[in-house]
C-alpha cells in the first residue's frame, strides 16, 4: 500500500471532532486503536510484531533465507502515536506511517535486507498523560527507574501501572531492555519538522544535527482562598500574582539568554471566578542551545518565582519532572545518511532542533539519526500542523534510501 492509503486509515483515530486536534493519550481507547492499526500494518506485510516490556511496539522484517545477519546489526525506524492535547496529525505518526511505506517501496523494488529492519512505535513520547516525555524510550534505555515510572499519575490520579494494566499490559516488566537494544545497530526517526527552516531553505527533507537540552518543571504556588469581593488587597495571599510574575520573568529570561521558556499548562484551585485561588499549579517548559544557558535561565526564573511568592505571602515549590540533556546525533551515521540521500539527488540540510524525540533518548545507547520533512508554516503541537503530500512522499523516498543503505549488503 502507498503512503496515502496507510495515512488515511490512521487519520481518524483519536481526532476530536470539534477542534480537529488529536487526543491520543497513552493506554486510552485512541491509543489502543493506534496499537491495533500497528498490528494490522505489520500483519499485512508479514512482519513479526509485538510489544516490549515498556509499552513500545515493534514490527520486524526479518532477513530472508541466506547468510545470517551479524548480531546487533538491526536497523530500526519509527516514532510515536501519542499526541499532546489537541496535537497535529503528523508529530509522531508520520514517522510510523512512513516507515511502513518505505518498507513497501523497498519490497516493490525487490530489495532484500542483509540486516533485520524494524519499525518501532514508542509509548508516551509527549508525556501528554503522565508528564514524563519519551517515557517508553527512557524506560527501554534505563534512563528512568521502573518503580518511579509505575507511580507516575495522570491528571485524574490514575497511576501508570493502573493505566497499563487497564490496557491489558503488565507493568511489572517495566525497565531497561539491554537484550533488545543490543540487537539494534542504528535507529533512524523520520519526523515532521517543528519549525519552518526547510521551507526557508527550499528543501523537502532535512537531517537532524542535534537537540537542544530541555526539560519540564512543575511549580506549586500555595496561597489562601478568600472572597474576591470582600478581601482587602493588603490582606490577600493570592498565588496568581507570583505565578503571573513568574510567567513574565520566563519570557524575559528566554529573551535575554537566547532560549525558549513556556508556561502552557496551568491549574488554579478551586477555580471559582469570584474567589482568590488557594493554589496555582503550573508547568514550565524550558529549552536552550546549551546546558549552561538553560541552567542560568531556569535559575533566573526560579529566583523570580521565590521573590514574588515571598512578597505575596505565598509558598512556592519547584520540581523538575523531566529532562533531556543536549543531544548531538552520531556524526558518522549522519554523514552516511547525507551521502545516501545525495546519491539519490536529495539535498538534505542539517538542522538543530529544540523539540524532543525518542531518537534523542536512544542516542545515548546506540547510533541514532533523524530525517525531517518540511512543514510549510512550521506550526506543530497544534491542529494546524501540516506537511504537503509531495513532501511526505519525499520523506518516504528518503527513508527508503536510508534503509537501503543501512540494511543493504
Ligand atoms: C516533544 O514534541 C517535545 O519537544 O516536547
Ligand atoms: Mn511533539
Ligand atoms: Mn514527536
Amino acid at each position: 500500500m502507498g503512503f496515502a492509503g496507510l495515512w488515511d486509515s490512521l487519520l481518524p483515530v483519536g481526532r476530536d471532532r470539534e477542534t480537529g486536534g488529536y487526543r491520543r493519550y497513552s493506554f486510552t481507547e485512541a491509543d489502543l486503536a493506534c496499537r491495533a492499526w500497528f498490528g494490522e500494518a505489520a500483519a499485512q506485510r508479514g512482519m513479526r510484531a509485538g510489544g516490549d516490556r515498556n509499552g513500545n511496539l515493534w514490527a520486524w522484517w526479518d532477513v530472508p533465507d541466506g547468510p545470517a545477519a551479524e548480531p546487533g546489526s538491526a536497523v530500526v525506524t519509527g516514532s510515536h502515536f501519542d499526541s499532546v492535547p489537541d496535537g497535529g496529525a503528523y508529530d509522531g505518526p508520520l514517522g510510523i506511517v512512513s516507515a511502513f511505506a518505505a518498507i513497501d517501496q523497498l519490497r516493490a523494488r525487490g530489495f532484500a535486507p542483509a540486516r533485520p529492519v524494524g519499525v518501532a512505535a514508542f509509548c508516551e513520547e509527549e508525556g501528554g498523560r503522565f508528564g514524563l516525555a519519551c517515557l517508553g524510550s527512557r524506560l527501554l534505555t534505563g534512563a528512568v527507574e521502573p518503580a518511579a515510572a509505575r507511580e507516575l499519575r495522570d491528571g485524574d490520579g490514575v497511576t501508570l501501572a493502573a493505566a497499563m494494566a487497564g490496557a491489558g499490559l503488565d507493568p511489572a516488566g517495566l525497565g531497561a531492555d539491554d537484550g533488545l537494544l543490543a540487537g539494534i545497530g542504528a535507529f533512524v526517526e523520520l519526523h515532521i519538522e517543528q519549525g519552518s527552516a526547510l521551507h526557508g531553505l527550499g528543501a523537502p527533507v532535512g537531517i537532524a544535527g542535534g537537540i537542544w537540552p530541555h526539560g519540564r518543571w512543575r511549580l506549586d504556588f500555595a496561597g489562601r482562598a478568600d472572597h474576591a469581593g470582600t478581601t482587602r488587597l493588603a490582606d490577600r495571599r493570592d498565588p496568581m500574582l507570583p505565578y503571573a510574575a513568574t510567567v513574565l520573568e520566563a519570557r524575559r529570561a528566554a529573551s535575554a539568554h537566547g532560549g525558549l521558556a513556556t508556561f502552557g499548562k496551568v491549574a488554579a484551585e478551586p477555580g471559582a471566578a469570584n474567589a482568590i485561588s488557594s493554589s496555582v499549579r503550573a508547568w514550565l517548559d524550558a529549552r536552550a542551545p546549551g546546558q549552561g544557558i538553560l541552567d542560568r535561565m531556569v535559575s533566573q526564573i526560579e529566583a523570580a518565582a521565590r521573590r514574588a511568592a515571598d512578597a505575596e505571602g505565598v509558598r512556592v515549590s519547584m520540581r523538575r519532572e523531566s529532562f533531556t540533556p543536549p543531544v548531538e546525533f552520531d556524526a558518522a551515521l549522519r554523514d552516511r545518511l547525507a551521502a545516501a540521500l545525495a546519491a539519490q539527488g536529495i539535498r538534505a540540510p542539517v538542522l538543530a532542533t529544540g523539540a524532543g524525540h525518542d531518537a534523542g533518548v536512544l542516542a545515548a545507547r546506540l547510533p541514532a539519526a533523524m530525517l525531517f520533512v518540511r512543514n510549510p508554516s512550521g506550526v506543530s503541537h497544534s491542529p494546524a500542523e501540516h506537511a504537503e503530500p509531495a513532501d511526505c512522499a519525499a520523506g518516504v523516498a528518503a527513508l527508503a534510501a536510508v534503509l537501503a543503505e543501512l540494511a543493504g549488503r
